[in-house]
């Protein structure tokens, strides 16, 4: 039997309508020594308003340098059972589909050799099992792999990729997302699992501007999947959604960033040079408006949230790629980025990082990308943009 400790503190987080972390620990807790022992230390820390986990160490498995995440207790004598206790992450599938199979004999694995405790999924996209032992390492990574699973990234490598469930169940997908994110996983399984970068490096792949996985604030690569020719235009649709009482000239056409709309005599006209292709139109009135011609990609770098300049977005760097398997321009255009990186980053420099310090007229020429208007907001006003006196002559 685990041991049982009292937890009046946590037992407050209980409370709320909202479902809690701590009910969910309980339940692992009364089964799992590991488990019990993380909620005795959690609430020791909660009473004495610190923390007792230490910074973490190395630990791994044979031939990885990443995928484990080494934690140990400061309390070792009080809590002998997270003395040591690891976060693993599995590398998960594109958008997240699992048979109940795999759930169910993962959750057996993880009852077996860990505290019981997941974190489906984890922010950089793994599926995370939180809490195991050092000696157990090598009989949980032999039991995945030996079922075609593997370890996902962490430490200064290539992390696991991630995407939107584009074509799978959403007909406004402009690409490929599962694909192209199996795609990279499989291209760079060494960038994944032996940590040779400055420092980490993720891909999140979306299929429209909607951008439902976020990546545009996530990923040091961003594929957003856009469209080249018009949005064609319902107007019987149109014409009903107003009738329900949707107000498209407050709604739609005022809330277009690029002013391109009009709605005049109960039909909906759209410039389509000027538009930016954001998306909002199109998801108001799914019905009614539809992306046409020539589809693909926008590819922009360098979303982070690090302390001293804080959060940034991504930014377009090529503002239309075809995504066709193998997608080697994609490939050939992230090595060249990579190439960059390697050379002139900083240790814990992420590429955005390195791309505002060095200069975006620097990363293009190194990358052989033109500067295009799309790449900046305001290209003769944009500080990170620096003009060569050839380009000033112009
Ligand atoms: C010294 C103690 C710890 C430190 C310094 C630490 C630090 C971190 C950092 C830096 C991340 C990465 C965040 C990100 O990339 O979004 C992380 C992720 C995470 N940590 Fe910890 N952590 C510690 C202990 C723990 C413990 C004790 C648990 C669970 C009981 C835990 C659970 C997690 C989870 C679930 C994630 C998300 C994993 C993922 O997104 O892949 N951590 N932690
Ligand atoms: C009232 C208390 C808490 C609030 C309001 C809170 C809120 C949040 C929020 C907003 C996030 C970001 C979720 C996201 O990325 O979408 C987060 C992440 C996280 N929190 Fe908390 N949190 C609380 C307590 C705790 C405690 C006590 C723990 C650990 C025992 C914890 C562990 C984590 C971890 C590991 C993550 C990262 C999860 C992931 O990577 O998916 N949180 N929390
Ligand atoms: S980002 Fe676009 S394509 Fe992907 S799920 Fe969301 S709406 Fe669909
Ligand atoms: S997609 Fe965006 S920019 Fe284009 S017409 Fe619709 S609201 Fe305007």
């Amino acid at each position: 039997m685990p041991k049982k400790y009292d937890t009046p503190l946590l037992d407050e987080l209980e409370k709320g309508p909202f479902p809690s972390f701590v009910t969910e620990i309980k339940k692992a807790a009364a089964k799992n020594d590991m488990a019990a022992d993380e909620l005795g230390q959690l609430e020791k820390s909660y009473r004495d308003r610190r923390g007792y986990w230490k910074h973490g160490g190395i630990v791994g498995v044979r031939g990885y340098g990443g995928g484990v995440i080494g934690r140990y207790s400061s309390l070792p004598e009080q809590f002998p059972n997270v003395a040591n206790f690891h976060t693993v992450r599995i590398n998960s599938t594109s958008a997240f589909f699992y048979t109940s199979k795999f759930i169910n004999e993962m959750c057996d694995i993880w009852d077996k050799y860990g505290s019981g405790l997941t974190n489906m999924h984890g922010s950089t996209g793994d599926l995370v099992l939180l809490g195991t032992n050092t000696e157990n390492l090598e009989p949980i990574f032999a039991e995945f792999s030996s079922r075609g699973w593997d370890l996902g990234g962490s430490g200064s490598a290539l992390r696991t990729p991630s995407c939107c469930v584009g074509p799978a169940r959403c007909e406004w997908s402009n690409i490929d997302t599962l694909d192209i994110n199996y795609s990279i996983t499989q291209e760079w399984q060494d960038e994944m699992h032996r940590p040779a970068f400055p420092y980490k490096f993720k891909f999140k792949t979306a299929g429209c501007a909607v951008d439902c996985i976020a990546s545009i604030a996530r990923a040091d690569c961003s594929i957003i999947g856009t469209w080249k020719g018009k949005i064609a235009v319902d107007q019987n649709e149109v014409a009903a959604y107003a009738k329900n009482g949707m107000n498209i000239q407050e709604e739609i056409v005022n809330m277009c960033p690029s002013k391109c709309m009009s709605y005049a005599d109960g039909k909906l006209s759209i410039k389509d040079e000027d538009c930016i292709r954001c998306m909002h139109c199109i998801a108001k009135m799914t019905k009614a408006l539809k992306p046409t011609g020539e589809k693909g990609a926008t590819i922009l770098i360098g979303s982070k949230a690090p302390f001293v300049i804080g959060a940034t977005l991504s930014w377009v760097i090529v503002p239309f790629m075809k995504m066709e398997p193998p997608y080697d321009e994609f490939k050939d255009l992230i090595r060249k980025m990579w190439e960059f990186w390697d050379e002139h980053g900083k240790n814990r420099e992420r590429i955005g990082e390195l791309i505002i310090r060095k200069g975006m007229r620097e990363f293009l020429e190194f990358i052989g990308v033109e500067p295009q208007p799309q790449q900046v907001k305001e290209p003769r006003r944009d500080p990170f943009f620096f003009w060569t006196e050839a380009d000033l002559q112009k």
